[in-house]
């Protein structure tokens, strides 16, 4: 039986502990006709709610097999998106707090991009030359350009298979929105430094010449991640120093150098699974977000492993940090008093062209 909304202002005032039980028993009451969804970011006491978590690959998957009526998506807007167009019409996709976006994905846009695509074909047809490849942090229109122009979605678990399915299409990439995780995966594929350029949105023909966008292979966005550019080659050295047995771990949104001097890349999936499974009593410097990493440190110190966070100062995901129990609290009274607050819904016509290039991901990777 649906009733009047319930307002948030009855949540903001409300202690976290309070937040945590209303959230308890509102998911007792929903049962199996909702599902939490959280990502790896999210803070500890939105976490601890979890039915499920995972990185973006593994989220967009569970969402995509997901039976619940609603996905409660502890993540931020893109992720919520995913799920509306991965789940079935009937399914509801909510975010909790709708101001819970990516600044990254926020680099690039649609006109941008197809304005970068029209700039392009000044020099050859894009459409015959260029993949374009959109990392998943991205908004859903450009998932469906890149679904309209033979293009295709990446994570950063898959990138390096995205790429070498690109170039079987087509000889050269646009990657955007992230620089980083574009030459990290593209220098994996032994493609040479030189032969990936950056676009730069905000000047004509990206700043490059004919000659650089000819010679080039990939052709990066000049977007990153607010959180990694945070991590600093200088905080590996300084910990090598201190621990030549140290082993350092990090998230393909980091530098180059940061990447290039790190033990082992991967998304935050990755990092969790490789840190669990590794030696007893060993020491791990990890380049990613602090709740994760936090959350990490805790569930290994029985085995003598200590976990440490890359950088001196707080790098938390400020975005992802938004969702937290009062929202979360609201959004699930809302859903048991049968009201909906918070959807994400693509519009079908983006949805339909995101969605290509979102299984053709799926189908790779
Ligand atoms: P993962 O897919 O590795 O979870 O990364 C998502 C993200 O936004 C990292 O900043
Ligand atoms: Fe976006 Fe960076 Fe936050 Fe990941 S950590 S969601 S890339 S702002």
């Amino acid at each position: 039986m649906q009733t009047a909304t319930i307002k948030f202002d009855h949540f903001n005032a409300l202690a976290d502990k309070a937040a945590g039980e209303r959230i308890r028993a509102a998911k007792a009451a929903l049962g199996n006709k909702a599902v939490l969804l959280c990502h790896h970011y999210q803070r500890a006491d939105v976490y601890e709610h979890a039915d499920l978590t995972g990185d973006s690959l593994k989220l967009s998957r569970l969402a995509g097999q997901s039976d619940a009526e609603n996905i409660i998506f502890c993540g931020v807007h893109f992720m919520a998106e995913v799920a509306d167009i991965l789940s079935r019409p009937e399914q509801v996709s909510i975010l909790p707090d709708l101001a819970a976006g990516c600044s990254m994905a926020d680099m690039a846009n649609l006109a941008k991009v197809e304005r970068c695509w029209r700039e392009l074909s000044a020099v050859m047809d894009p459409d015959e030359k260029i993949t374009p490849v959109t990392y998943i942090n991205s908004a859903a229109d450009l998932k469906a350009f890149c679904g309209a122009h033979g293009g295709i979605v990446c994570t950063s678990s898959n990138a390096p298979k995205i790429l070498e399915w690109s170039f079987k299409q087509r000889e050269k990439v646009l990657f955007f929105p992230d620089q980083h995780l574009g030459r990290w995966s593209g220098y994996k594929m032994d493609i040479p430094l030189d032969a990936m350029v950056i676009w730069n949105p905000d000047l004509e023909q990206g700043g490059l010449t004919r000659e650089q966008i000819n010679k080039a292979k990939i052709i990066l966005w000049h977007g990153f991640c607010s959180v990694h550019q945070m991590f600093q080659p200088s905080d590996i050295i300084k910990f090598r120093n201190q621990y030549p047995d140290g082993i350092v771990i990090s998230h393909p949104e980091c530098s180059f150098e940061v990447c290039k001097q790190s033990d082992y890349i991967g998304s935050t999936e990755y990092i969790l699974e490789t840190v669990k499974a590794g030696p007893p009593n060993t020491r791990w410097l990890v380049g990613t977000e602090l709740n994760l990493v936090e959350r990490l440190a805790r569930e290994v110190k029985h085995e003598g492993k200590i976990v440490q966070f890359m950088a001196s100062t707080i790098c938390m995901c400020s975005t992802m940090q938004r969702i937290d129990p009062q929202h979360l609290a609201w959004t699930l009274e809302n859903l048991v008093a049968g009201n909906v607050v918070n959807q994400i819904k693509v519009p079908e016509h983006e949805a339909v062209l995101a969605k290509i290039a979102l299984e053709r991901m799926l189908a790779v990777s």
